[in-house]
């Protein structure tokens, strides 16, 4: 099965320059930063991806894929796609989009997948580290001293 030569260059240049293509974590536990870990099922591939906000907006994002190298390629891809784009924006980025971009056979298609997976539960995260309507509600109404 080849890989397209996207995916090959790709993959190469994460790995020679991972700074370059955001490889790296952020501390889960900071208040602006969103974290996605998911698994794939068909492989056991696993990646992690980290978003750093500010405000609504994607301010930085880094990435760690333990994984094939379509796997590497579509989150590389993906990562590039996500920077200066809001939450809803991000939630409208599909793993065919990936995958066309890297041209994957079908039999690699659940590698991206794998990148699509892991900013919907990104996303999930940081929603939950949002205080809730009425706990915002509740602040507002925090008498003055
Ligand atoms: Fe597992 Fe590609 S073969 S994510």
């Amino acid at each position: 099965m080849p890989y397209s030569r996207k995916v090959i260059d790709r993959f190469e240049d994460v790995l020679k320059n991972p700074a370059k293509h955001s490889v790296g974590r952020f501390n889960p536990n900071d208040a602006d930063v969103a974290t996605g870990m998911v698994g794939a099922p068909a492989c056991g591939d696993v990646m992690r991806l980290q978003l750093k906000m500010v405000g609504n907006i994607i301010d930085d994002v880094k990435f760690k894929t333990y994984g094939c190298g379509s796997a590497i390629a579509s989150s590389s891809l993906f990562i590039g796609m996500l920077k200066g784009r809001t939450i809803e924006s991000a939630k409208q980025i599909k793993d065919k989009d990936i995958a066309e971009a890297l041209e994957l056979p079908s039999i690699k298609l659940h590698c991206s997948v794998l990148a699509e997976e892991s900013i919907k539960k990104a996303i999930e995260n940081w929603e939950s580290k949002q205080p809730s309507l009425s706990e915002q509600l509740q602040e507002d109404l925090e008498p003055i001293e």
